[in-house]
Formats: structure tokens, sequence, C-alpha cells
């Protein structure tokens, strides 16, 4: 049996190929397309493309090209079906069973769809033509909407006029109907009537882009009527999976790093309206890791940007506790606050578009931040509140399921949390430096020497060249600034000069808050000393070693955590351990 087109094309309108190829080819962005070094022959000159809007690789050494599936097949070693079952997993999907139930479901859908297309569609045009739409027009003209902004999000007109009820009753059958939830049967008069009468209507699309939903507002707001309704749940409408505005948005994933997530239609529309098209809205319900596991497909940096009111903060704090989960390291997620009584859409139009990008990129918080900010508010100084708080606090972190960000978020809360407790911490900072500042235990370890490890070595030579070369590293700080250092020693005096560096226009390194001894023995120990110093005036040379250095001791450091991995996969056997491992492995090729 054939998988149906649809679910492929799921597949492939939810993951981005160069998503999928990453995993296991490290990729750098070159234009339009992201090239890296073939997965299909050894070389050195990357000649493997991958581009995200023809959805294709090509590998110029060897011909290899096609689409993800075909990818998947080649370097994994697949056959079709287990690319698809494997993609489709990485896409947050049910795998797919064949059965006779399917079977129905398959073509309820494409019934489905058909009807949502030519109801959206009658509505859209019956808005323009139909004289009865004249209050509705002006309700949108009223709202700054042109017609531009209409057109782009289908927007409609139910009037009460039913005239599209015959025409859909003939074609389809009641049961397929009654599944699309836009008409309800009322029990008093014994017939079908239109959900959505006398509202405007904004299609919900799916990530393909087919209408499967519709939000409608009323024209008068009116203390008898909701503002807002929504389709009810359907067998192809699920809250908490969809996006308004998903399918437009992300086409511009590949040239737009962050998404501003916010509540309402008339926020998307109103953003972009004002040019902010990367934008989608929750439409008011709680937001659902499962948004944020679409969204992380897309983008890097998800902006939650909800109303300045009291229901808008309690809404992000909500979904800041829920989101957290899923947070990696690669991504990140932000929360942004309105002056009170602002929604995005209000905003905007006051604003405009600079503004509200430049007030996001100042204001946003990231979510970890937010979250201490948020608990810290009810914190007082009783013992009980404390041990409250930081309980809270470490419950948060422990629900992330990544585990490096687990740890750091938790690092975060925990140092500020030892603010709280100056007397205990004295105790530890004494205590922890105290090997460093005394004499003579450093000179013991002095006569360790002999149980120098090779990183040893390499730390000294890193530090070595710093200390010798200031102005050098001060120009081309970025080029050591994630280096990590595994002796404490070497890390405290790292941190030092890294200190100096950025606090003084002249740094003197005589004055390191350190104990002398320690750059005595870099000076003693560093293999790279020699050659150092015949090409002390020549940068570009020392560049290079430097480069070569950080180079050695980032791959260590991917030694470390590969080790960690190897025995976690060992006990846990997942796929998420297995596929990290693979990830740093890869790397380390690279590297
Ligand atoms: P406008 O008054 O049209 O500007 O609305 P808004 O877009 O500013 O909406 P608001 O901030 O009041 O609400 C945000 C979102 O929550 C809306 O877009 C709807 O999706 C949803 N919402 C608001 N009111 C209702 C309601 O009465 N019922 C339901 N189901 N959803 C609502
Ligand atoms: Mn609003």
């Amino acid at each position: 049996m054939k998988y149906p087109k649809e679910y492929l094309q799921e597949i492939k309108t939810r993951l981005k190929i160069s998503t999928v190829v990453s995993k296991t080819v490290s990729l750098k962005k070159r234009g339009k397309e992201y090239v890296g070094l073939s997965p299909f022959k050894t070389e050195k000159t990357p000649s493997f493309t991958v581009n995200d809007e023809k959805e294709f690789y090509h590998c110029f050494s060897t011909a290899e090209h096609g689409n993800i599936f075909d990818f998947v097949m080649k370097t994994q070693n697949f056959k079709f079906g287990e690319s698809v079952k494997y993609l489709a997993n990485l896409a947050g999907m049910r795998p797919y069973t064949f059965s006779k139930e399917d079977q129905i479901r398959e073509e309820k859908w494409s019934k489905y769809k058909l009807i949502y297309a030519k109801y959206v569609e009658f509505y859209h045009k019956d808005l323009f033509k139909n004289p009865v739409a004249k209050n509705a027009k002006d309700y949108l003209k009223n709202r700054g909407l042109t017609i531009d902004e209409v057109k782009k999000f289908k927007i409609g007109y139910v009037s009460n006029e039913e005239n599209f009820k015959e025409d859909i009753f003939k074609e389809f059958s009641e049961s397929e109907i009654k599944d699309t939830g836009l008409f309800y049967f009322d029990e008093n008069k014994k017939k079908y009537v239109d959900r959505f009468r006398d509202r405007v209507i904004f299609p919900i699309n799916n990530i393909s882009g087919d209408p499967i939903a519709l939000g409608g507002r009323i024209l008068n707001d009116n203390k008898y009527l909701a503002k807002y309704i929504n389709s009810p749940e359907t067998p192809f409408f699920k809250k908490g999976s969809n996006l308004y505005n998903l399918d437009l948005t992300r086409k511009l994933s590949n040239t737009i790093n962050n998404i501003y997530l916010v509540e309402g239609y008339m926020d998307v529309v109103g953003l972009s309206k004002n040019k902010v098209d990367n934008v989608v809205a929750n439409l008011g319900t709680s937001l659902t890791t499962r948004q944020i596991f679409t969204l992380n497909q897309f983008f890097q940096h998800i902006i939650v940007c909800f109303d300045g009111d009291d229901s808008g903060y309690k809404a992000a704090l909500r979904a800041a506790e829920n989101s957290i989960i899923e947070l990696k390291p690669e991504k990140e997620i932000s929360f942004l606050f309105l002056p009170d009584n602002h929604d995005p859409d209000s905003f905007v139009n006051e604003k405009g578009k600079e503004f509200f990008e430049v007030f996001s990129k100042s204001n946003s918080v990231p979510i970890h931040k937010f979250l201490f900010n948020h608990y810290s508010k009810d914190l007082d100084k009783s013992p009980s509140s404390r041990a409250i708080f930081e309980k809270k606090l470490r419950l948060i972190s422990s629900t992330i399921k990544d585990e490096f960000i687990k740890k750091y978020v938790l690092e975060y809360f925990l140092e500020k949390v030892s603010e709280l407790t100056p007397n205990t911490n004295l105790k530890y900072k004494k205590n922890y430096l105290k090997p460093t500042r005394s004499l003579k235990s450093t000179q013991n370890y002095y006569n360790e020497t002999k149980s120098l490890k090779a990183i040893d070595i390499k730390e000294f030579s890193f530090l070595y060249v710093l200390l010798k070369r200031p102005d050098l590293i001060r120009d081309n700080i970025n080029l050591i600034e994630n280096v990590k250092l595994f002796t404490s020693e070497n890390k405290l005096l790292f941190e030092e000069i890294i200190n100096q560096t950025n606090n003084f226009e002249n740094y003197d390194f005589e004055n390191l808050n350190v104990d002398m001894n320690l750059i005595d023995r870099v000076y003693k120990y560093a293999s790279i000393k020699h050659i150092l110093v015949k090409n002390l005036k020549d940068d570009q040379k020392i560049l290079e070693i430097l480069s070569e250095l950080v180079r050695d001791l980032k791959n260590y450091e991917l030694e470390l955590r590969i080790t960690d991995l190897e025995s976690r996969f060992s006990k846990d056997l997942s796929e998420a351990t297995f596929n990290e491992l693979k990830e740093l492995k890869k790397q380390q090729k690279i590297n």
C-alpha cells in the first residue's frame, strides 16, 4: 500500500531539509543555500549543498541528489518505509498505519478540506460583493485593515442569508458536513444552522495552507455573545496543535531567525499590515509544548508577546512554564511585555514596525530570567518563603528535557538563590579559594609535575599565548570566548585574564588576582613556548597557533561529553541520546 501523498507532504512541510541534513552533516549558510562536507565521500572542501526552498540536496562531487526521504535512505541505509517512519517521528507525527479505517479517514479528510476550502472562498468573495456585507466591510475598515490584509488572510463575512448552505448540502453528505463543525443542528428549529453567522471569519490553516478551522468575531461587542468563537474540535482540527499564520510564516524561516508568538487573530493581521510578517498566534488557548516543538523546527528564537494586561501576563507565565520543557541548546524562548493596555496590534499600529522591533530587541527577557523574576516577586525574608521559592525553581528546571539546558538553568537559579544566603556562601568561597591562594599547596602541586597530563600541557600552552600577547587577544576575543578549561587552577587564571582584558584599556598581568605560582607554572610547562618565542611578532602565525590550540581544547571537551553520553546511552538506550551522540561524533570529525 502506498503512503498517502498528504502524509508525505505533511512530513516535508514540517521538516526543513536543512534540519534533517544537519543532524548528520554540519552545515554552513551560504546565500540561500547551506553547504557542508559531503556525507557520501571523504572530502576537505565542501561540495554538498542543501536548498530549503527547493527542498533538495545536491552533492557536486558525487552527483547524488534528492529530497529528505532520499537523504535518510542513502545516509542511514533505510528502505523507503523506514525513512518515512523515522522522519515522521522527527516531525512529531504519528507513524502511519494502513488499515481500513485509515482509508476511510483519508477519504473523510479530503472531503473535509474541500468543504472548508469552498466555504472560505465563498464568504471571502461574498464580503466584497454582497450588499449585506457592508457592515462587516465598514467594521474591518474602521479597524484599519486594507484590502491587502483582507485578501492575504482570506478574511470573510458570513451573513444571515444562509446562501451557501443549500449548495453545500447538495454536494456533501450530512455526516461529512457535520464533521467540519461549520454548522450545528438546532434542536428547536430542527435544522442545521451556520455556526459563524453574522461574524467576520478568519480561516485557520494547517501547515500546508489548507483551511481546517475558523475563528469568527462579532461586529458589535455584546455581552450575550462571545466576542470570538472558533470551530469546535473536529477529527482534523485539534486545539493546541495548530498556530494561526504558521503556513505563511514558515516560508520566511530561511531568512528570519525569530518568530513572534501573539494571542489573537488581529495581532497577527495588525503586525502583518505593518510589515512584521514573522508572527503566529495561539488563539487564546494556553500554549502547548507541541506548538513550541513545531515552531522550533523552523525558528531559532521564539518571542512570546502577549497582551500587556493581567490576563496576558498570566497567559505568558503559563506559557513559560509549559515551554521551558522544550528548551534546546540551539534555541531561545523570550518574553516581551508591552506597556499597559497595549496588545501587539495596537502597539505596532501606534508605533510602527521599526519601533516595535527595537522595543522587542531591548525588552525581551529570556525565559529563565522571566520565571526567576516572577517567582522572586512574592519572596520575603522568611525561611519558609525562601524554601518554597528554591523548591519551585528546582522543580521548574527539573522539567526541562535537554540535559545541558537543565544543568545551566538550574545553575542560574541556584546562583541567584545563593545570593540570598551570603553567610553560607562566604564559607563556601573561602574553602574554594584556599588552595589557589596558599603557596604551600601550589608548591605541592609543583612536585606533582610528573603527573601532568597532555590536557594540562595544552592548557598551559593556551594560557601562555594569552599571557604573552594580550593585545592580540583583546582584538580577537571571540576566538577564545567559548573555550572551556578543565583544571580548576587553569580555569581561574583564564577567568582572570578574560576579566582583565575586558575591564581595562591597559592591562597588567602582573596584577592578576591569582597566585603568581600559577603563572610561573604556565611559563615553565607550556610546550608551545619554544615555537612561540621565534614568532612573537608574527600576529598571523600566533593566531594560527591559538586557533589550533582552541580546536584541540574543544575536541577534548567533545571527547568528554561523548564518553559521558556513551555511558548514558548504555543505560537508557534512548534514541535521543543516540542522536545526540551521533551529532557529537560528527562534530568531532569535522573539527
Ligand atoms: P479584538 O477585540 O478584535 O482586537 O480582539 P483581540 O485580537 O485583541 O483579542 P483578545 O486580546 O481579546 O483575545 C485574544 C484571542 O483570544 C482572540 O484572538 C481569540 O482567539 C481569543 N478570544 C478572545 N475572546 C474570546 C472569546 O470570547 N471566546 C473565545 N473562544 N476566544 C476568545
Ligand atoms: Mn488583544
